[in-house]
């Protein structure tokens, strides 16, 4: 029954805690995409390793972002949630696209000039030919739709480019993908400066609400969000250009009632920042709350993790040998018989 729909497929690396941002203006609507598309979804803990990680913080990420991305709502008997590694065909059909990847490509991608720039002292092979990893882990799906963030969209066009020139060498391998433009939720903006958006890895903290922070430190963290000097009563109103602090606020109060802007501003008028900061965190711990607890029952649960990223793999797993399959004979590789 699930022939027909469209194929969609996303990596997430685990290299940074989920934030409030990302849930109200991503995961948040992920649920609803799988009664559309047939979705893949995994922790990309191979390209992780292009930067240095901590071996324990990495294991420890990896599980706790599928847990979290599962609390967020992505169901896993309606999604295929899988971890990378565990799917060898991503290793070994990364290496083969390698070798039609041209030197020139990869040195025009910006997130490696980017984080060459950022890790100058080590500038290794992986963060090179990343794309080409990138381009294995999409393709193996033959997905329609790639979504994925502004800071993707040329390893995506890259990945076209690779599919095509195989295709032309060896006949139809691999479907073209499209990327992605995701409808965006709400847009939250860093709580101590908000005209940067609240982002992943920073890691000072304050201004950044992670999706497992405890209600006292979002509500510590909300009482010192930025708002401007503006009193009387209707300081609670949304002007984005000229106030930018307290539209940053109302939008994530909006995204965490359901509320409308007009309503938020009737609701507060006559009151000043404090009642107002306090309202958002409140709503926002509300909001997180059952996230993380599911979050931190999965966390506990061994066999429960195991048993989720053993049938995801095994799913994705299927799918992905026959296209590796394929491509093997493609190129010319003896085929192993056991
Ligand atoms: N490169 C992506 C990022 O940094 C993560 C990623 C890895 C990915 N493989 C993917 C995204 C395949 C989409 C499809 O965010």
């Amino acid at each position: 029954m699930d022939e027909k729909k469209k194929v969609m497929l996303s990596g997430i690396k685990p290299s940074g805690d989920l934030t409030l941002g990302s849930y109200l203006g991503a995961i948040k609507n992920w649920a609803e995409r799988a009664e559309q598309f047939d979705c893949y979804y995994f922790m990309a803990d191979l390209h992780a390793l292009t930067t240095r990680q901590n071996p324990a913080d990495l294991r420890r990420r990896t599980l706790e972002q599928l847990a979290q991305y599962v609390a967020c709502g992505l169901d896993p008997e309606k999604n295929t949630l899988f971890i990378q590694s565990h799917v060898h065909a991503h290793a070994e059909l990364g290496w083969i696209l390698n070798c039609y990847t041209m030197f020139g490509e990869l040195s025009r991608m910006t997130q490696f000039k980017d984080k060459s720039k950022k890790n100058a002292d080590n500038i290794n092979g992986g963060l090179f030919t990343y794309p080409s990893l990138m381009a294995a882990d999409i393709l193996l799906y033959q997905p329609d739709y790639v979504p994925v963030g502004d800071d993707q969209k040329q390893h995506v066009e890259l990945t076209r480019d690779v599919a095509h020139r195989f295709n032309n060498l060896y006949g139809e391998t691999f479907k073209i993908p499209e990327p992605y433009i995701p409808k965006v939720g709400a847009r939250v903006m860093d709580l101590l400066d908000p005209t940067s958006k609240m982002s992943k890895s920073d890691d000072i903290g304050n201004g950044r609400i992670v999706l497992m922070d405890k209600p006292e430190d979002i509500m510590r963290k909300f009482k010192r969000a930025v708002t401007d000097s503006e009193t009387g009563e209707h300081c609670v109103r949304y002007a984005p250009d000229e106030k930018p602090g307290v539209a940053n606020l109302m939008q994530i109060y909006a995204a965490c009632t359901g509320k409308t802007y007009d309503e938020i501003e009737a609701e507060f008028t006559g009151q000043g920042y404090g009642a107002f900061k306090i309202a958002v965190g409140e709503s926002v711990v509300e909001t997180l709350r059952p996230i993380r607890e599911e979050a931190q029952r999965y966390m506990k649960d061994k066999g429960y993790l195991e048993a989720l990223c053993r049938t995801g793999a095994e799913k994705a797993e299927y799918i992905a040998n026959k296209t590796l399959r394929k491509v093997y004979k493609k190129v010319g590789l003896v085929a192993a018989v056991r």
